[in-house]
């Protein structure tokens, strides 16, 4: 049996019909840029997001510059952040001047360790952002309370995080980005909202932000060729919107099943002593965008699903601060001890709402394989 890591071709046979019509409906309007598919997009992430406002643009990372941009990130300003992420959620603010400064992860989420943040603010400290990685939200409340003490800007990085949301100590769930000042999400291929090619999404409930985010996507212009700011040119594609348009209609159900697969996996492999299943903390709705195990001999296992056909992943092999194109910043092995704990051990298995519970079983039995022999 072969279990790919990612496989959109299942889903796309599923929607095929209706896919397919959104597509030709972009070419036969003729609206490729900023059409009528991207502004019901942004209509329908803020209908599901329960966020005021959503800018369309081209990629995650292109959201998490212009977000930093507008929200001042840049010119020797200190934003707080985790070392344990993709590499756009730190070069968003080294493009612009900003200084990234680390702070730990917690062992259990993967995400930034809150009780970390505090001890890291200076008189240079602008702002905050947290990354919502794999399955599960940062502790928005403590964030949150820490940006208003000491008036930060918060920015969550939401690439992998849409469909989860966050209640804390709160009385509702609010979605995920739609707690700091900004948030952005990602539609790479593989993300549980995933297009079919690249495309990124910035929402906010202030308007303020929202005209901003408006202008900056379309060369710094509040009205065409009028220019008040240096922006980018940076558009979410209308047959990209189209596509996303479909696949947002089934959302819930998509969720639901990556829950399924997400239990196979915790059923059949919680008795491995050789494997730690990282758990949910705070009150919160978790998303299994990715499903990890952290796993004794993570190398030997990975190559042993590999020559049985299995596609895993490694969510992140070189922590941020060790990278050489952050050299600069001068951090050394040690610095952040629980980030370089989990590059060594973390291991993503195939998780996508498609596949099979006789797939899960192959992938699990190969697992006890390589442990037991
Ligand atoms: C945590 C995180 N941030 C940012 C990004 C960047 O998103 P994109 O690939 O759409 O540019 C990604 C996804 O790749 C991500 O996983």
């Amino acid at each position: 049996m072969k279990v790919n890591f990612f496989d959109s071709t299942r889903e796309y046979h599923k929607r095929k019909a209706e896919i397919d019509a959104a597509i030709q409906n972009v070419i036969e309007t003729g609206q490729f840029i900023l059409g009528s598919h991207v502004k019901s997009l942004e209509e329908e992430v803020c209908h599901f997001t329960g966020a005021k406002y959503a800018v369309g643009v081209a990629s995650g990372t292109d959201a998490l510059v212009i977000a930093s941009d507008i929200l001042g990130f840049r010119d020797g300003a200190e934003v707080i952040t985790s070392p344990f992420t993709f590499l756009a959620s730190t070069s968003c603010l080294a493009k612009h001047g900003a200084k990234p400064v680390f702070v730990d992860i917690d062992e259990d989420t993967f995400n930034i360790n809150e009780n970390l943040i505090e001890e890291k603010i200076t008189d240079k400290t602008k702002g905050i952002l947290p990354i919502h990685l794999f399955s599960q939200m940062c502790n928005m409340d403590k964030i949150m309370e820490i940006a208003k003490n000491h008036d930060l800007k918060v920015l969550e990085d939401a690439a992998e995080a849409f469909g989860m949301r966050w209640k804390g100590n709160g009385s509702q769930y609010t979605h995920s980005g739609a707690v700091g000042d900004y948030g952005i999400f990602s539609f790479f291929p593989t993300k549980t909202l995933g297009g079919y090619g690249d495309g990124g999404m910035i929402i906010t409930n202030n308007e303020e932000l929202y005209n901003l985010a408006k202008i900056y996507r379309v060369h710094g212009a509040s009205k065409k060729y009028h220019y008040d700011y240096i922006g980018y040119n940076s558009r979410l594609d209308s047959i990209q919107a189209a596509i996303i348009r479909v696949k947002l209609k089934y959302m819930n159900e998509a969720i639901e099943k990556r829950a399924q697969v997400a239990a196979w996996y915790k059923e059949r492999l919680e008795t491995l002593s050789e494997i730690t299943i990282p758990g949910i903390k705070g009150n919160q709705k978790e998303v299994y965008y990715v499903f990890n195990i952290l796993a004794e001999d993570r190398d030997g296992l990975a190559e042993h699903l590999k020559k049985n056909e299995i596609g895993t992943s490694i969510y992140y092999p070189v922590p941020l601060h060790l990278q050489k194109c952050f050299s600069y910043l001068g951090h050394k092995k040690g610095d952040f001890p629980v980030t370089e704990k989990m590059c060594e051990r973390v291991l993503a298995l195939p998780i996508y709402p498609e596949i099979t519970e006789d797939e899960v079983d192959y992938v699990c039995n190969k697992i006890k394989e390589f442990y037991r022999g």
